[in-house]
């Protein structure tokens, strides 16, 4: 069983700048809730309330995201829930915090894990990347895990000509949705990939990654990429895909980042109705 999970979430934010120049991007906001909250949401409803936020510098925003802030609480009007509800965050999880000292790429984020980890299986869910789906998406991984007790690995569909921006897994299908794996390559050519199953930010790992990780060498921007550690894990060991039921959003990047903001508006129910209205006359051309 999966009880620990570890959200890395050390990185700088190049790709949002400026916005990440003084603030964590794992805290930028989808309408009023910052996207590290989804994520350990995630884990939450999963069955996991052992967390470990790999953090660093500039990022004392998260810290605090989840402590109590007892001056705040007393200054809201109990009325409407609001000090309820900033309590609740405070005691989502048992949430712990490790900072990487060099920002030397998610293999090493992962690496400082490993005595809060131990001897036991544990779910990586990147901090900027939120799933939304019926089923957390940590759940789906954590019941293949039970099923085969070894690494398992998200991945979704993505379109053949973009598969040089995504870590491509190849393998033996064993259902619609799962894969034994003989191949992972990070950004290949469309012409030479061995799938279009991209990573999708979301892991079952077990202990055996940390001699991996030890073992593997500074690769793509002179980072211990993860994708790497995995390669030399796949070498030892089976790995499984599972195509994960839901739809992913990397917020890291502006686009997705903006597509996440107005599908999670349309879906709330305070906006859905206001907000499909304004977009529909903004698109429309009327904006009378
Ligand atoms: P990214 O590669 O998306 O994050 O890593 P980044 O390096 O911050 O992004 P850009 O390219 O500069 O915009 C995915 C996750 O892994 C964490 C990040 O914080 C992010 O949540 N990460 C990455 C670390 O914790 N440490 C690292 O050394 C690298």
């Amino acid at each position: 069983m999966v009880r620990k999970a570890v959200i890395p979430a050390a990185g700088l934010g190049t790709r949002f700048l400026p916005a990440t120049k003084a603030q964590p991007k794992e805290m930028l906001p989808i309408i009023d809730t910052p996207t590290i909250q989804y994520v350990v949401q995630e884990a939450v409803d999963s069955g996991i309330d052992d967390i470990l936020i790999i953090s660093g510098k500039g990022k004392r925003a998260i810290e605090d995201h989840f402590d109590r802030n007892v001056e705040l609480e007393a200054a809201l009007d109990d009325e409407d829930n609001l000090a309820n509800e900033m309590r609740r965050i405070a005691d989502m999880a048992n949430i712990h915090f490790i900072r990487q000292k060099e920002l030397r790429g998610l293999g090493d984020a992962i690496y400082y894990a490993r005595q809060h980890i131990g001897e036991e299986p544990f779910a990586v869910l990147l901090g900027d990347t939120i799933v939304d789906s019926v089923i957390p998406v940590t759940q789906q991984l954590c019941d293949i895990y039970d099923q085969y007790r070894k690494t398992v690995i998200a991945v979704e569909e993505v379109p053949h000509e973009k598969v040089q921006r995504y870590g491509i897994i190849g393998g033996k299908p064993l259902s619609d949705t799962l894969w034994e794996l003989s191949d992972l390559i990070e950004k290949p050519a469309p012409e030479s990939s061995p799938s279009n199953l991209a990573i999708a930010g979301r892991y079952i790992l077990t202990p055996d990654i940390f001699k991996t990780i030890e073992q593997t060498k500074p690769g793509k921007n002179n980072e211990i990429q993860l994708t790497d550690a995995l390669r030399l894990l796949l070498s030892r060991e089976s790995i499984y895909s599972y195509k994960i039921e839901g739809k992913r959003y990397d917020i890291g990047n502006k686009l997705d980042y903006l597509k996440t903001t107005v599908e999670f508006a349309l879906k709330r129910k305070e906006f859905a109705a206001p907000f499909r209205e304004y977009l529909e006359l903004l698109l429309t051309g009327d904006r009378s």
